[in-house]
């Protein structure tokens, strides 16, 4: 089964699922690989840790499309090329449309740094800090045709400190979130066996 993750920035989570599919050799016990990582943008951090794992890599510039949906349609076009049986969104900052999202339902997974349902969207962090939240996290969810909703796979929970940073918090709930990533996307694929 093939994996394809898609990344927009330094690509920690798409490093972490590379990582544990190395040390845990879902090759052997999961018939899973990453076949490709596909990124928005030429210089996504992600993509150098890729090639250096002899992945094979993907850059389609939204700026090149005249609409969202072209755009989209370009993207799945690429993506098939590797038969994807899952395809991981990883920082992935690109809202999708209803047709993309349609064409891969029920193998689309992405990762969200908050505790959805609450403070879906940007910014999670700064906001969460802004409620007085004592807790904060990151989801790993099914994605359906409405943003950052659909059937949760895992979550994580760390606390809110007093004088949190969203920077601080940011970086308490990234080491969450490429714990629980690999963990819903294995547990995904042993569903599947
Ligand atoms: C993370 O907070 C992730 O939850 C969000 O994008 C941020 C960067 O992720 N989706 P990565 O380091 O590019 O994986």
């Amino acid at each position: 089964k093939n994996i394809v993750i898609l990344i927009s920035g330094s690509g920690s989570n798409m490093a972490a699922i590379v990582q544990a599919a190395q040390q845990q050799d879902w090759a052997r016990t999961l018939d899973a690989r990453v076949a490709a990582v596909v990124s928005n943008k030429a210089d996504a951090g992600g993509l150098a840790f890729a090639r250096q794992q002899g992945i094979a890599t993907e850059v389609l510039d939204h700026k090149a499309f005249a609409s969202r949906e072209a755009f989209d349609a370009a993207l799945s076009e690429l993506i098939d090329q590797y038969q994807p049986a899952l395809v991981l969104l990883a920082g992935f900052m690109r809202i999708l449309t209803p047709g993309f999202v349609g064409h891969y339902a029920g193998r689309l997974i992405n990762i969200h740094p908050s505790l959805l349902p609450a403070f879906t969207g940007l910014h999670t962090h700064q906001r969460a800090i802004d409620a007085g939240c004592k807790f904060a996290g990151a989801t790993v969810h099914e994605v359906t045709a409405e943003l950052d909703i659909g059937p949760i796979l895992e979550q994580a929970v760390v606390p809110v400190l007093p004088d949190d940073t969203a920077k601080a918090l940011a970086a308490r709930v990234l080491v969450e979130e490429h714990r629980i990533y690999p963990l819903a996307v294995a547990n995904w694929l042993k569903r599947q066996n």
